[in-house]
Formats: structure tokens, C-alpha cells, sequence
């Protein structure tokens, strides 16, 4: 019975921490940006309840909320890994051989471009160039960026995070 409850629990979306960020910015005018910000700081992504809470207390339509989150590119609503790792697929990262770099990863995590590893721990994403062309091919993990990448470089680097927590 009581892991039946402790299952449920987990399941839901405890809406505490977007009712405490849209607390925060209830009052100002031009409140949804800031809360939508803030709510994928506390989750990781925009849950979609998080998105009804919204409209409701901030007296906006929900298709508003889905608009602002489908424009703007760095608004997510699926759960996201912990490791965000970008794939340079710009012109000189592709001459320099990005295609087997990015099957490299994509092999080691059985993940494609915009998708997340069931243990939420990585999610893959091709991007345009990075603007470190001389280190080609150029991949970033969250804010570390590795270049002139081969596929045993590649191996090594997704080993290191991937013993991480
Ligand atoms: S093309 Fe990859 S960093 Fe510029």
C-alpha cells in the first residue's frame, strides 16, 4: 500500500516550485517570461501542468503559454538530461569528419539528435557552427567545449561523463 502511494507520489509534478517562482513575479507587468524562465530553472524543462498553473494564476490562455514556449528555442518541454551534448554539424566540422563523431555518441548512448537517455543523464542535440572552427570537430558537453575530436576521443570523453554522476 504504501509503495503504491510512494509510486504515485513520484509520478506527479509537485507544482511548489512554480508557485513559489510565479509568486515571485506575479506583480510585475510582463510576468510570463521570467515565470516560464524560472520554472525551467527549478524543473529542467516546463512541465506541461506547469503550463496550466500558469495561464490560471497569471489569467493568461494556455495557447498563449504554448505559443511563447514553441518561439522561442530555449524553452523545453520534455525533461532533459543532465549532460547536454551538442554536436557541431557546421561546414568545417562536417568536412572534418562530425558525421562519425556524432554516430560515435549516438552508438555509445543509443540516442539520435533531440533525444534523452531514459536515465535522464544525457540528451544529444546537432547544433550549427559553435565558432571554434580551428578545433573541428567540435562537440560540447553543458559548458565544456572538446575539439579536434577523433573516435577514440570521443569514446573517452562520453566514458568520463558517463562515470560521472
Ligand atoms: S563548424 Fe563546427 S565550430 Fe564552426
Amino acid at each position: 500500500m504504501s509503495e503504491a502511494v510512494e509510486t504515485k507520489v513520484e509520478e506527479e509534478i509537485d507544482l511548489t516550485g512554480a508557485n513559489e517562482v510565479i509568486d515571485k513575479y506575479i506583480d510585475m507587468p510582463g510576468s510570463l517570461m521570467p515565470v516560464l524562465q524560472g520554472i525551467q530553472e527549478f524543473y529542467g524543462y516546463i512541465p506541461e501542468e506547469t503550463v496550466h498553473l500558469t495561464a490560471e494564476r497569471l489569467n493568461v490562455y494556455s495557447s498563449q503559454i504554448y505559443g511563447v514556449l514553441t518561439f522561442y528555442a530555449q524553452f523545453h518541454m520534455e525533461p532533459r538530461g543532465k549532460y547536454i551534448i551538442r554536436i557541431c554539424m557546421g561546414t568545417a566540422c562536417h568536412v572534418k569528419g562530425a558525421g562519425r563523431i556524432s554516430d560515435t555518441i549516438e552508438d555509445r548512448l543509443g540516442i539520435g539528435h533531440a533525444e534523452t537517455t531514459d536515465d535522464l543523464k544525457f540528451t544529444v542535440e546537432h547544433v550549427a557552427c559553435i565558432g571554434a572552427c580551428g578545433m573541428a570537430p567540435v562537440i560540447m558537453v553543458n559548458d565544456g567545449t572538446y575539439g579536434s575530436l577523433t573516435v577514440q576521443k570521443t569514446d573517452e570523453v562520453i566514458d568520463k561523463y558517463k562515470k560521472m554522476d
